[in-house]
């Protein structure tokens, strides 16, 4: 198949979370398979650095284009490079695009937002025609690549060089959802907004929402596990677009993510210390006494060198810090779980309040717990590889990687099941031997120290802990399954766009 993944941020490009990682290793599998597979993505301030730290990648073609919108015209720049098995559009336009950041910065989100996506959905379509390339099916990731569909369902209807595209959504997070003031309509040039302002098109309590549009004109929808595309349909997890998904659910599927297993692999890794696997943990413990002694943790400032008891649980934690991520919960338990036998490291960014919430805590609690601001892919592959536990106590997650990535690292998670979590991870019963982590339901800090505790005292019986572990290690969250299962949903697009088009692709 023809398919072109249109994306906000890819790895290695750009990333702020796990839609990178999915679009940036996605694509390649799906090139493996023999497909035709084309990614598309804005040239940031970040892929700028990327690209002249990795000369080898260097880009091969340079076109302008015209994007209306506004109701002028605004130039951008296609530039084209092959990256490993795919060839990668970087739509160039330096006010939109080069900044420091991808979408906001501590002091909020750009106040552009809508206008940088929607310029940027508008381009991709453009750059389309400027390669004469009709893909079979666009994928698209998240609200900010969900006008594509809108522009193809108006004002691209009949013209042949698009009307036989099909299109499918992705939705990564549904708390995101690209909501701007009405006022902003005028960035669809060409469209009467009263043809898309209304409550079943993009009209969304008198704003107007991009994800939306994205779930009503895409040909199908999908969501990153079955679990979050059960939970979405719910007013709980719905956000209020659970009656907008609840009308789709006969096209909303739900297929978990993978993850990149040459990026992530113990026994390559290029960031840690000691390459390991199944057969040889010892150097897991290696790399975990190396990250605690590098930290300061167990012993403080004072004296570093002293190793630390092996047998005292590492417990990591990556990820964004925002209340997503069940920061609220473990806030409630920082004294308590403190004052076990356990260590804790901490790498994510995010809100200002966990920030200084999280300053305090490491503070009085030093040589306990090492807290590390900042996006740094070094760090976290060493605590993903050095930690015994790994948290995440998310309030939703959609699908979560974090977890899929301990799998693959001998980290055993502790989760709250949720979304792609409760499908992930099963308790681990030291009678049956069955389970690869610890799970809690209720959203509380009562119930998450619970897990953490029931977690300390399977660690404490080796043998157990070694089940659990190799359980873990075991599983295959690769997208070779994954992968198949998008092709197959590519098909059901290109097969309902047939059928509500009648057009026949030839
Ligand atoms: P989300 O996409 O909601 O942030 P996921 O679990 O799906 O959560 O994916 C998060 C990805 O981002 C993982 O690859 C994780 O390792 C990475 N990550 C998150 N925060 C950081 C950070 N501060 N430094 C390095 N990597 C991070
Ligand atoms: C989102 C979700 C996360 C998911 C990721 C990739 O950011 O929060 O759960 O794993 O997208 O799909």
């Amino acid at each position: 198949m023809k398919i072109l993944a249109a994306t906000s941020e890819a790895v290695p490009f750009a990333k702020t979370g796990g839609l990178a990682d999915v679009t940036g290793a996605l694509p390649l599998v799906l090139s493996e398979k023999g497909h035709d597979v084309r990614l598309v993505l804005p040239q940031y301030a970040m892929t700028k650095k990327w690209l002249d730290n990795n000369p080898q990648f260097a880009v091969q073609r340079i076109n302008g284009i015209d994007v209306p919108i506004k109701g002028i015209s605004i130039k951008c720049i296609v530039e084209e490079l092959r990256y490993k098995n795919i060839t990668v559009y970087l739509i160039k336009n330096n006010d939109y695009f080069l900044r420091d950041e991808l979408y906001s910065t501590k002091s909020g989100d750009y106040e552009d937002n809508a206008e940088r996506f929607v310029f940027f959905s508008r381009a991709v379509l453009k750059m389309l025609r400027l390669k004469n390339w009709s893909p079979d099916v666009i994928h698209l990731n998240d609200w900010q690549t969900s006008p594509i569909p809108l522009f193809l369902k108006t004002v691209y209807k009949d013209d042949p060089f698009y009307s036989s595209i099909a299109t499918i959504l992705t939705i990564h997070n549904l708390g995101y959802q690209g909501v701007f003031p009405s006022s902003e309509l005028e960035l669809f040039s060409g469209i009467n907004p009263a043809e898309i302002f209304t409550m079943d098109r993009i009209e969304f309590y008198g704003k107007i929402n991009l994800l939306k549009a994205g779930i009503v004109y895409a040909d199908i929808v999908n969501t990153v596990s079955p679990k979050y595309a059960q939970e979405i349909q719910t007013p709980e997890c719905g956000y209020g677009l659970d009656g907008v998904l609840k009308q789709r659910s006969h096209e909303l599927y739900g297929i978990i993510n993978g993850i990149d297993y040459d990026a992530w692999n113990p026994s390559t890794d290029k960031e840690i210390l000691h390459h390991y696997n199944l057969e040889c943990l010892e150097n897991k413990r290696l790399n975990k006494l190396n990250l605690m002694n590098y930290f300061h943790l167990e012993t403080g400032t004072e004296s570093p060198q002293i190793e630390p008891d092996e047998k005292i649980p590492l417990i990591g934690l990556v990820g964004r810090l925002a209340a997503q991520k069940g920061l609220d919960i473990l806030a409630e338990i920082f004294e308590p779980l403190l004052s076990m036998d356990i260590r804790l490291i901490l790498l994510g960014s995010g809100e200002e309040k966990y920030h200084s919430l999280l300053q305090k805590i490491a503070k009085k609690y030093r040589g306990k717990i090492s807290v590390n601001f900042g996006y740094n892919e070094e760090l976290a592959h060493r605590i993903y590889a050095s930690s015994d536990m790994f948290l995440m106590p998310s309030h939703y997650e959609p699908c979560g990687l974090g977890q899929l990535i301990s799998l693959r690292y001998g980290t055993v998670p502790i989760v709250r099941e949720t979304g792609g979590l409760s499908d992930t991870i099963e308790e681990f019963d030291p009678l049956s031997g069955i389970g690869n982590g610890f799970t809690f339901t209720e959203y509380s800090g009562k119930a998450l120290l619970r897990a953490i505790k029931r977690a300390c005292y399977v660690y404490q019986h080796n043998t157990d802990w070694q089940r659990c572990v190799s359980n873990g290690m075991n599983q295959d969250y690769s997208w070779s399954n994954s992968a198949i299962e998008y092709v197959k949903l590519y098909r059901r697009a290109v097969a309902s766009k047939v059928r509500s088009s009648g057009i026949q692709k030839l």
